[in-house]
């Protein structure tokens, strides 16, 4: 079971990004975290951040056939990003769409994610507890594909 964690523009900068929005908590400490709870539910991880539209569609375009899922903090491309959305619906990887901050209660241009439609589901809103919550997700939906 590989999942492939995602992280898109400016979350290179938790810690020290807009603090009563996201928290203290950093990036390196996110993933800490996520590799913990993923080592005791069996699970491989690969955690990355870019900045880039272009990069973070080449990962997605890499992982066929080398991970299970993806999880995708997309960041402001979340709201902008028909690349990101044709390149998951392109490899057909279930893909778990988080937020730290709950998307649905901030700006009116928050409120859409133009990745959702192709995203398997959306966790939003719990902070560094987001990413944990998506490892466990992600063991649910391999479990429930192999038994299909
Ligand atoms: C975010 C929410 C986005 O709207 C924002 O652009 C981010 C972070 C979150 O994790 O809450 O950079 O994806």
């Amino acid at each position: 079971m590989k999942i492939l964690f995602l992280n898109g523009p400016n979350l290179n900068l938790l810690g020290q990004r807009e603090t009563d929005v996201y928290g203290r908590v950093t990036l390196a400490e996110i993933e800490a975290k996520v590799r913990q709870r993923a080592k005791k539910l069996g699970a491989e991880i690969d955690f990355r951040q870019s900045n880039l539209e272009g990069q973070l569609v080449g990962w997605i375009q890499e992982a066929k056939s080398k991970f299970d899922m993806i999880v995708l903090n997309a960041a402001a491309y979340t709201h902008t990003s028909i690349a990101l959305r044709d390149a998951i619906a392109a490899v057909a990887i279930p893909t778990i769409e988080i937020h730290l901050s709950n998307i649905h209660a901030r700006e009116d241009f928050r409120q859409k994610s133009v990745i959702a439609p192709v995203c398997c589901g959306q966790i939003s809103g719990f902070g560094l507890n987001s990413y944990i919550l998506a490892v466990e997700a992600s063991l649910n939906v391999i479990a429930s594909k192999k038994q299909d």
